[in-house]
Parts: structure tokens; C-alpha cells; sequence
């Protein structure tokens, strides 16, 4: 059969490849994101009870609304803005679906996005499936903030779409309300649209607050913002997400929605909704609580070989390993999966076009026994690798 690939160059994501090396290899994996540890049980009896109660059908294609309602309750809380749960709020198939769908609503043939490398990975693709391109703009190393001279440089009058993310998945680098700021002044009076990629809004360290496009009153005129449940309820496999946006965006995003998804599994929404009507403030704590195992994981491996880079934020630690050695990241990071067992996420794999560098994305999001026992055999290989030098 003759085909053509619309996607030659993508082969399976990183978070799988390393996932299968790890059980293929036995090892600890702390690359791939999400919790080795349990949900909240009270959210486990939720969802018992509603598939008890009968909610088993299709859900409304914009999402359910008792969920919508508590989730416009949580944007209220947390950004000081009543969004409409029915022109404005749409429940999607984890965060991923969000973003697809935006960038579908958005992106035609032609057009340009911006995106900021190292980038999550699921940008792009969706980008060249509408027809676009990507303009990868670089965060620079070790702090990796935004370059807003080199973004207005890089607009043109085929830029639609900037994608921004923060806390940013994986340099741990967050956006400030001077980034939002300097953001909106060069989108304005442009026909650009902001994607926010905003997963992992609850989880900014050493007492910082998430700028969200939301709570800026110009950029929540022109901008989805994606959000996960997965993330905020240690829930990754229920792929329950939500976008937000004012209602012509929305109409636009559920246009793609309605046949991508069509609707999110029925039970899982009435159960978060459920959950969330009895503890509102679930989401409370988990800045603290991954902080904690931020910072349980890099005082294990400082002076190791592996050293930290300082994260304001996100699911994630990156660890230079420069002073072990000068390997390429991919071919290190399989070493460490053979030699080390452990599993982590090698750099190179977000960028276009990777620079030189010797980092590696450590997941935090696990218990304190899996990141222990993660930084003891870390350790353990750099101090033999030290000696073999
Ligand atoms: C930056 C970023 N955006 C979006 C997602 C996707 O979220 P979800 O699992 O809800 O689809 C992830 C998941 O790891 C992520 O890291």
C-alpha cells in the first residue's frame, strides 16, 4: 500500500519509551509523570457511587454540568473571576484533548504558533495536523525564562497562536505576572490567540503564586486556559481535564470537541463533581506537599554528580550530570535505566533542535520511598562513575 505519513519524523513520546525501558529493565521509574501513590479514598468512594447511582451514559458534550458549576466555583476562588460554566467551561479528555482541540480551532494551513523549547510534546504535532508551523523560540538554560524581545521579533503576520506553559513542563520555570504583562502588550490588537497550558497551576514552589491568564483581565479576553484534574487530584489515568475560555472561543473549541471526544466518560465527572462539592479546598496543600518532595529529592542528590537546577514549579526536578559525564542524554539516560535502574526523562526530545547539554527531568510527583530509593541508586552509580573516571 503507498502511504504518506502526515507525521514521518514523531515516533512514540518520550514518557512511553522510557516507561517500557523501565519495566523492561526492572527499574525505578521517576521519569514519566504521574503518582505511584494512591488517590484520595473519599474520591475513589465518589465515583463508586455514582456508577451505583446510575450515571453510566453519555454526558453532555460540554461536560457535566454540576462539574462545570464547581469548577467555575474553583476559577473563582482561585483567579477572582466568575466564569460562565455554560458559554465559557468545557470538560475535555484530560489537558491533552484541550490542547488539541484549541489548536485545531485555531491553526489553519499556513499559520504560525509559537511555542518555547524545551517544549511539552504535544504541541507541535497538533500544530502540523492543522496545517501550521511551529516557531520554537528557546528558553536559555539554567533559568530558562522568556525572551519577549525574541518572541516580538519572531511574530509575523501568519502568527496566531502563542503557546505559553506555566508552571512550565519540563525546565520547572514559571511565568510571572511581568511575563503575562509583556505577553499581552505584544498580542494586542493582533488577531493572536494564547494557548495557556496551565496543568500544573497548583504546584509553584518557595512561596510563589500562579500568574494565571485568567486573573489577567486582558489576556482572559483572547486566551484558552487548559487545566487538568489528572494533575490536581493525583488522578492521571482519568483523563479529566477542562479548557476555559470567553464564549466565541469556546463555541470554536467545541466545534473540534464535539467530534473529537464528543463527551468525557460520565462517571468520572460526577464523581470529581461530587467530590468537589464536599471538599472544595482539595487542591489546598499541594504546593506544600510537592515542595516537600522537591526538596526531599534534591538534598539527596546535591553534590552527587547529579546536580539540581533550581524549580520554581511543576511535577518535575531537572538534574545536570555534566560532572559524570559528557554523554549525549539520550544514550545517558538508557545507561541509567541498565546501570542505575532508575528511569528518568532525558532533555533533548522537547527541543527542535537540542543544544549541548547534559540535563535530565526527574519526576517528583512519587512517594518519598521511590524517590529515596531513586537517589540512592543515583548516588550510588555517580560515585562509581567518579571512581571509574
Ligand atoms: C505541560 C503539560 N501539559 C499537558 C499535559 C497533559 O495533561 P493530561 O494528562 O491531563 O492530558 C501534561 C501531562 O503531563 C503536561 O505535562
Amino acid at each position: 500500500m503507498r502511504f504518506t505519513s502526515k507525521l514521518p519524523d514523531v515516533g512514540t513520546t518520550i514518557f512511553t519509551v522510557m516507561s517500557r525501558r523501565a519495566l523492561e529493565e526492572g527499574a525505578l521509574n521517576i521519569g514519566q509523570g504521574f503518582p505511584d501513590y494512591p488517590i484520595d479514598p473519599r474520591l475513589a468512594a465518589c465515583l463508586v457511587d455514582v456508577v451505583g447511582a446510575g450515571h453510566n451514559q453519555y454526558a453532555p458534550m460540554e461536560g457535566v454540568v454540576e462539574l462545570r458549576e464547581q469548577i467555575s466555583a474553583k476559577l473563582h476562588t482561585c483567579y477572582g473571576h466568575r466564569f460562565d460554566p455554560h458559554t465559557e467551561i468545557t470538560v475535555t479528555c484530560g489537558g491533552t484533548e484541550a490542547l488539541y482541540d484549541a489548536i485545531q480551532a485555531v491553526v489553519g494551513p499556513g499559520d504560525e504558533a509559537i511555542i518555547f523549547d524545551p517544549a511539552y510534546d504535544a504541541y507541535e504535532p497538533a500544530v502540523r495536523l492543522a496545517g501550521g508551523r511551529c516557531i520554537r523560540i528557546p528558553l536559555a538554560p539554567p533559568a530558562f525564562r522568556f525572551d519577549w524581545d525574541r518572541v516580538r521579533q519572531s511574530l509575523s503576520d501568519r502568527t496566531r497562536l502563542i503557546i505559553i506553559n506555566s508552571p512550565q513542563n519540563p525546565s520547572c520555570t514559571v511565568a510571572d505576572r511581568g511575563d503575562l504583562d509583556a505577553l499581552a502588550v505584544l498580542i494586542r490588537d493582533r488577531p493572536i490567540t494564547v494557548l495557556a497550558d496551565e496543568v500544573y497551576e497548583h504546584v509553584l514552589f518557595d512561596g510563589r503564586r500562579h500568574a494565571s491568564v485568567l486573573a489577567h483581565p486582558e489576556l482572559r479576553q483572547c486566551s484558552y486556559a487548559v487545566f487538568s484534574f489528572g494533575k490536581t487530584l493525583h488522578a492521571t489515568g482519568w483523563r479529566t481535564g477542562y479548557c476555559v475560555a470567553p464564549p466565541l472561543l469556546t463555541r470554536e473549541l467545541r466545534k473540534v470537541h464535539q467530534f473529537n471526544t464528543f463527551s468525557i466518560v460520565s462517571p468520572l465527572q460526577y464523581a470529581i463533581a461530587r467530590y468537589l462539592a464536599q471538599y472544595p479546598d482539595a487542591w489546598v496543600g499541594l504546593a506544600a506537599f510537592f515542595q516537600a518532595k522537591r526538596d526531599l529529592l534534591a538534598g539527596r542528590l546535591r553534590g552527587s554528580g547529579f546536580e539540581p537546577i533550581p524549580a520554581a514549579g511543576s511535577y518535575f526536578q531537572l538534574v545536570d550530570y555534566g560532572a559524570l559525564s559528557g554523554d549525549a542524554d539520550m544514550d545517558f539516560a538508557d545507561r541509567l535505566i541498565r546501570e542505575a535502574k532508575v528511569a528518568t526523562i532525558p532533555l533533548s526530545p522537547f527541543y527542535a533542535a537540542p543544544p549541548r547539554m547534559t540535563l535530565l527531568r526527574l519526576c517528583i510527583a512519587k512517594n518519598d520511598s521511590t524517590l529515596e530509593a531513586a537517589a540512592a541508586r543515583l548516588c550510588e552509580f555517580a560515585a562509581a562513575s567518579r571512581k571509574n573516571r
